[in-house]
């Protein structure tokens, strides 16, 4: 949720901090600040709202002076999102400054006990008991005073924490939150993601859960819960600074879905070799294949809905019975898993609380995990027993594109992969299925370009307030993702229902001017979605209809028309969802929204 990042070097931290939480910032921007040591004491300036606010308030960093820092940029969690609550928060002797993401559950209590010792709480936080703690534990000694902190926090956190000694000291600790260690040359970083450490250094330490680290700008030393030194190895980071760049484009969201060919190209085609589908990290052997009786997906919001196409894609061509779960419920229910359970889990981040709540669960009654995750070394990356990434890059803007095309890419590969290994595809199906994955990227191209004048349209429909999804089988699916975008940043009411189900109530709502985007691709079914596009029209209804660029019967019935691409029928959602997120994009932008920042959400949501 939060995005934290520090400093140590020879040079100004400020202007450091401050570009490592503009490239964070799409993990909360509810406010933003920074706390540096110039060697005398800890000086902080934060503030409500996004980080340019801050930049504004220090002249882009210039007004604190120091060479080593920490900052944070804020969803809230404990305190409404103003000046105060925003962090760094520091200690009452002003010794120690400190800034989290996740949430400490037992802050309560610790807030009680401090209190009595006489400490003065000024935020709502749960995060400034982690600095009057430091105070309390410090006697001289900054790493007894972690780890005597750290036994005393219950819940998600990782935490820097700037430290008045000597000419100031950097220390990072992480439990069940995402956090990195950037090694640079005469300068070190830490950040909750390595978007904000590739402007610096290629080379990452990623921290597991009970690890903290001493950075100086010399080195850093890693030291496990016990205190004791931990050697850990050197990562490199994939992509370059440009890869998390808006690259010209006004915002992330409209980059991120015109990359969408690319990034399904960089995922599918290193995967298939001499017209094989090879995942290196899923070798089950046939036995194990075979034993495999149910697979339950598990997901939250946009990956879920990737893991719905996922089931009518998997059920079709293997004949195993799916479940899609949301990992929010499934991690609280008492599901009937066992060895025989393939659980797949998908996560663009790798770090959702919920998601990552739910394959603990499961793993725990015995289900084998495969992870389909993009970001390299998350938490799901690492609790999983298979990995499957998304090649999709970093994706910055808070509604998801690409990671859930790349999402759905890899479960329609992974349909076509476990149906062979099964014994349940032929070879000539299995050849044209191959085929028809090298034609996608250029598919998904010409969805974006058929779909070019998208922002006319979405200007004449932008007043609507609430918009019906309706569709059959995989177009449902697609509803589901496409009703999910349009809410998400637009503010409109969406919402998505199986087409055959209107008549059971949602038709009620329907009336004079009502707007219902009817998904038409899934040919089996089309006649009967036609009859629904009948029922909604007789009732007044406005049909925007999504179907392929051929089909002449919708134009005659449809009052406004989204074209697609045909592709090999399991592979259309691909193409089908483009239309819808431009849609979406337009119409927000129609309506003034801020469209890589939609209020209250946060692109990684790594509390319950
Ligand atoms: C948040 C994001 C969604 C995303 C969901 C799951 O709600 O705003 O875009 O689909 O989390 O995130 P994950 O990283 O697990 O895919």
């Amino acid at each position: 949720m939060c995005g934290i990042v520090g400093f140590s070097g020879t040079r100004e931290a400020a202007a450091v901090l401050i570009d490592g939480l503009r490239r964070l910032e799409y993990r909360g921007y509810d406010s933003a600040g920074i706390a540096v040591c110039d060697g005398e004491r800890i000086n902080v300036a934060k503030v409500k709202g996004y980080v340019k606010n801050l930049a504004e308030m220090t002249h882009d960093g210039a007004d604190i002076r120091g060479f080593v820092g920490i900052g944070h940029t804020r969803w809230a969690t404990h305190g409404a999102p103003n000046d105060v609550n925003a962090h760094p928060h520091l200690s009452s002797d002003g010794r120690f400054a400190v800034v989290h993401n996740g949430i400490i559950e037992n802050y309560a209590l610790l807030r009680q006990e401090l209190t009595e010792r006489g400490y003065k709480f000024l935020s709502d936080t749960d995060t400034e008991v982690v600095a009057h703690l430091l105070e309390l534990y410090y006697a001289g000694d900054m790493k007894k005073a972690i780890m005597k902190t750290a036994a005393r926090l219950e819940g998600s956190y990782s935490l820097g924490v700037v430290c008045l000694d000597g000419s100031g000291r950097l220390f990072a600790m992480r439990e069940q939150s995402p956090l990195i260690l950037g090694l640079g040359v005469g300068e070190n970083y830490f950040a909750s993601d390595v978007a904000a450490l590739v402007p610096h250094t290629k080379n990452v330490i990623y921290l597991e859960d009970g690890e903290f680290a001493e950075l100086t700008p010399e080195g850093m030393t890693v030291y496990d819960v016990t205190g004791h030194e931990v050697k850990k190895p050197v990562s490199r980071v994939a992509w370059d600074v440009e890869a998390a760049e808006k690259g010209g484009y006004e915002h992330f969201m409209l980059k991120e879905i015109m990359e969408q060919p690319a990034c399904f190209k960089a995922t599918v085609e290193p995967r298939i070799k001499n017209d094989r589908i090879v995942f290196e990290d899923f070798d089950l052997t046939d036995g194990e294949l075979k034993s495999i009786d149910k697979i339950i997906i598990t997901a939250c919001g946009s990956a879920g809905y990737a893991g719905q196409v996922g089931r009518y894609v998997i059920e079709e061509l293997c004949r195993v019975p799916v479940t899609v779960e949301l990992a929010s419920e499934l991690r609280y229910r008492n599901p009937i898993i066992d060895e025989k359970t393939l659980l797949i889990v998908i996560s663009q981040s790798g770090e959702t609380a919920d998601t990552i709540a739910a394959l603990k669960e499961c793993k725990s009654r015995g289900a084998r995990v495969l992870a389909i995750v993009n970001v390299v070394g998350s938490t799901i990356a690492k609790l999983a027993d298979h990995v499957i990434y998304t090649w999709a890059g970093p994706e910055i803007a808070v509604a998801t594109t690409k990671g859930y095309t790349t999402q759905v890419a890899v479960l329609d590969m992974l349909a076509i992969y476990l149906a062979d290994r099964l014994g349940r595809m032929d070879s000539v199906t299995y050849e044209r299925l191959i085929t028809a994955l090298h034609d996608m990227p250029g598919k998904m191209q010409r969805a974006i370009d058929l779909n070019r004048n998208v922002k006319k349209l979405a200007k004449r429909l932008s007043h609507h307030n609430d918009i019906y999804f309706i569709g059959r089988n995989m177009d449902y699916a697609v509803c589901m993702e496409g009703a999910l975008k349009l809410k998400e940043i637009s503010y409109i009411f969406a919402e998505a229902y199986a087409a055959g189900e209107l008549k059971h109530g949602t038709i009620a709502l329907v009336e004079q001017g009502s707007l219902v985007v009817t998904l038409a691709c899934y040919e089996p079914l089309f006649d009967k979605t036609m009859s629904n596009i009948e029922e909604v029209k007789a009732r007044g209804a406005q049909v925007l209809a999504v179907a392929p660029e051929d089909n002449k019967k919708i134009v005659s019935k449809a009052d406004d028309f989204l074209p697609v691409p045909r592709t090999e029928p399991i592979f259309t959602p691909l193409a089908q969802i483009i239309p819808l997120q431009l849609f979406a994009y337009y119409v927000a932008k129609e309506r003034g929204c801020d469209i890589d920042k939609p209020k209250n959400l946060a692109k990684s949501v790594t509390v319950e």
